[in-house]
This record gives C-alpha cells, structure tokens and sequence, in this order.
C-alpha cells in the first residue's frame, strides 16, 4: 500500500482552553482509526507538532481540514514524503506532552528529514513499548 507521512508544527490559538487538547485527541483517534491513519501529537503547553501517516489522499486531506481548526494557527509542514512503512503502528494518535519550551520553536525551523529526527528525538522510546 502507498503510505505518506508528514509533519506540521502549529500554534495553540490565544483562545484556546488548554482543555481542548483531550476533546481534540478523542476526535482524532475516532477519526484516523476509521480512516488507516496513524501518528503522533506532541504538545508542549503552546505549540502542537503532529506526525501523521496513512493513505496519501486520506492524510492530505485531514492535513488541510486541520489547517482550517481555529484552535491553532500557523500551521507549517516541516515533512512531507512518500514512505514505505508506519512509524507508529500502535497509535490512531499518540500523545507526548513535553516540557522543553523551546524544542517545538526548534522543530519549526528544521525541514525534511532533519525535522523528523528531531520530532522522533522528542518520543520517549520506552513509552511506545518497544
Ligand atoms: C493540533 C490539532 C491536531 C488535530 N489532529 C487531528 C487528527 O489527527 N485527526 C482528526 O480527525 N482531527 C484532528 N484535529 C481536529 C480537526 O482539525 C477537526 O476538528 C476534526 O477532524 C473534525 O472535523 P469536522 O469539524 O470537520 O468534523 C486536530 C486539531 C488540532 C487543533
């Protein structure tokens, strides 16, 4: 099966309650799962970095509704690209809170796959079971 993946990293929204973070994990896992679409949401208090991968159409349109979410704004993809296989098998959405400040900040001026290394650097490896 053809597989893409891709990475943004987004602003919470100043109106954005922080209690929007669960309501919108338990929409995306209802979604993705209904739609073979894995990854994971990293979230450090202010910025998202989300990975998501699946079906080439199903992720670029997920990709573009979620641009239209006026819980965040300035949505950059950092990673695009055609790949072979999940990085996260496990998960219709993973979620890793972080505490760093400024590791999502970092992550918005990489692109490609020095972005990716450093979204996956930001993934307690032991949590995912490994
Ligand atoms: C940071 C962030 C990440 C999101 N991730 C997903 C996701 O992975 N899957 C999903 O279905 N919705 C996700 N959403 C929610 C979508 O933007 C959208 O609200 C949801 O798909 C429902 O769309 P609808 O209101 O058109 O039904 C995310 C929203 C935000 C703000």
């Amino acid at each position: 099966m053809k597989l893409y993946e891709i990475i943004y990293v987004s602003t919470m929204a100043p109106a954005t309650p922080v209690t929007a973070v669960p309501v919108i994990l338990s929409r995306a896992r209802q979604f993705n799962q209904a739609n073979n679409i894995t990854g994971m949401l990293v979230f450090d208090g202010l910025r998202f970095a989300e990975l998501l991968e699946g079906p080439p159409d199903a992720v670029l349109e997920l990709t573009e509704r979620i641009r239209e979410d006026s819980r965040h704004t300035n949505m950059e993809v950092v990673h695009h690209a055609s790949v072979a296989e999940r990085r996260f098998t496990r998960f219709s959405m993973g979620y890793v809170p972080i505490e760093e400040d400024d590791a999502l900040a970092q992550l918005e001026q990489c692109e490609g796959p020095a972005a990716m290394q450093r979204f996956l650097d930001l993934i307690p490896v032991l949590d995912l079971g490994y």
